[in-house]
């Protein structure tokens, strides 16, 4: 028998059914499994196809809305994708708090998007930074020209920044090219205009244009959401504190706040892939942006005002599209932000800086109180009670008493769930 081998020529020339039956040659895959593989759920096998390459079937993760979202004075239901239990209902209930106060505010800047062209070999590279800043208009009209669609929506160049870079390899001069992208993520669009702009900007430096391409580091296109909470709400000045004193802990320390920002992430991502966004882009431009000052820092702020009420503040690079990619393409993004009502990317850029602060509330307030693994197990609890068979009050009743027990598990549940419904019978 010959070994194994990755090595697949025209893997992608293959269709779906004959793909699947290589892979399930080479890792043993029961007919069974093959076929849970290929079930493409509310994928469409094309359409998965449409969107990336060697496909071999698609992988349904939960969506749910969180509720209660007041953002900007308008309510909203949050589609959210996401494998962590309690994300939602954290989001839920933080929402749920800030309502008495307003519910959520949240601000999105223009949506500039930033495209980075690289020139090396530049003797002179402070003099070229001005020969380039001279040529600003004719190149913003090559990087608008790129793209006429996007400059009639009102969309387009804005405007071009020049750094010289002290590189481990020299000097370097980077040009920056900002763009509105107006609805669109922007990435395609930018990293076109910065590939037609090139040529131009090697000819006015002399020098060799390497790298074309977007940053990450949005910090351009930012959202801003802000809320109050009432001391009242919150259960007293003493969680007030307890929260601003894990925002201090995270300022302080960059160990709390990754896993600050983490929580905040939690809500913007379950956001970004109910809505096919690239949540990748999001997530470097949010830790990078976290970083911005040498030091990584936590994306939220939370102060208590002059009442004794919780306020917060989040500032973040927030890059989402409503047109083109995925977006377009996923037939459940497109119901999700239907759900939404959202009409423009600012608009969804908005929302979810709101949930991303919401759920940085959330967690703090648990921390803060009674720890995070309280509702963790509950949830748990009654997840294992469903599996057991309960329904109603039933799911209420076996979870609170496996807690009490202090034995969480589906045997527990089982025989709880059996004796539950023996006694209710004998009544
Ligand atoms: C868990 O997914 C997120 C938290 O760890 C966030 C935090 O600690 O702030 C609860």
């Amino acid at each position: 028998m010959s070994a194994k081998t990755s090595r697949i020529p025209g893997f992608y020339k293959l269709d779906i059914n004959e793909r699947v039956r290589k892979v399930a040659e080479f890792a043993g895959l029961s007919e069974e499994e093959t076929k849970l593989l290929m079930n493409f759920g509310n994928l469409d096998p094309k359409t998965a196809e449409i969107m990336i390459e060697n496909v071999i079937g698609a992988m349904s993760y939960p969506m749910a809305v969180a509720v209660n979202f007041l953002v900007n004075r308008k309510d909203y239901l949050v589609p959210m994708v996401i494998e962590e239990t309690s994300v939602v209902a954290a989001a839920s209930h933080a929402a749920k708090l800030t309502r008495e106060s307003g519910g959520i505010y949240a601000k999105a800047t223009d949506p500039v998007m930033i495209a980075q062209i690289q020139v090396v070999n530049v003797r002179d590279p402070f003099y070229k930074k001005m020969i380039i800043l001279e040529h600003k208009k004719e190149l913003m009209k090559i990087a608008d020209e790129q793209d006429p669609i996007l400059v009639k929506f009102g969309g387009g160049a804005r405007d071009i920044e020049v750094r010289v870079l002290d590189s481990p390899k020299g000097p370097m001069l980077v040009v920056h090219l900002l763009v509105d992208v107006r609805d669109a993520m922007g990435a395609n669009a930018i990293n076109r205009m910065a590939e037609a702009v090139a040529p131009y900007i090697e000819d006015l430096t002399g020098g060799k244009v390497y790298l074309r391409i977007i940053s990450n580091l949005a910090d351009r296109r930012l959202v801003r959401a802000w809320t109050t909470v009432k001391k009242d709400v919150l259960g007293g000045e003493d969680v007030v504190d307890g929260i601003v004193y894990a925002w201090a802990f995270a300022a302080a320390d960059p160990y709390r706040a990754a896993t600050h920002n983490k929580g905040i992430m939690n809500g913007v991502v379950a956001v970004a892939l109910a809505t096919a966004q690239d949540h990748r882009a999001i997530e470097a431009g949010a830790h990078a942006y976290a970083a911005r000052s040498g030091r990584y820092m936590p994306l939220s702020v939370w102060e208590k005002n002059e009442n004794g009420d919780l306020v917060g503040s989040l500032e973040m690079p927030m890059a989402v599209g409503i047109v083109g990619g995925a977006t377009k393409v996923h037939p459940i993004a497109r119901i999700a932000l239907k759900i939404l009502g959202i009409k423009t990317a600012n608009e969804l850029a908005e929302v979810m800086g709101a949930v991303g602060l919401a759920q940085n509330l959330a967690a703090l307030r648990a921390l803060a109180t009674e720890g995070i693994s309280r509702g963790h197990m509950e949830l748990h609890a009654r997840n294992l009670a469903v599996m057991a068979g309960a329904t109603g009050e039933l799911v209420d009743k076996v979870a609170e008493k496996m807690i009490k027990e202090g034995d969480i598990s589906f045997k527990r549940a089982q025989e709880l769930v059996e004796q539950f419904l023996s006694e209710k019978t004998k009544h």
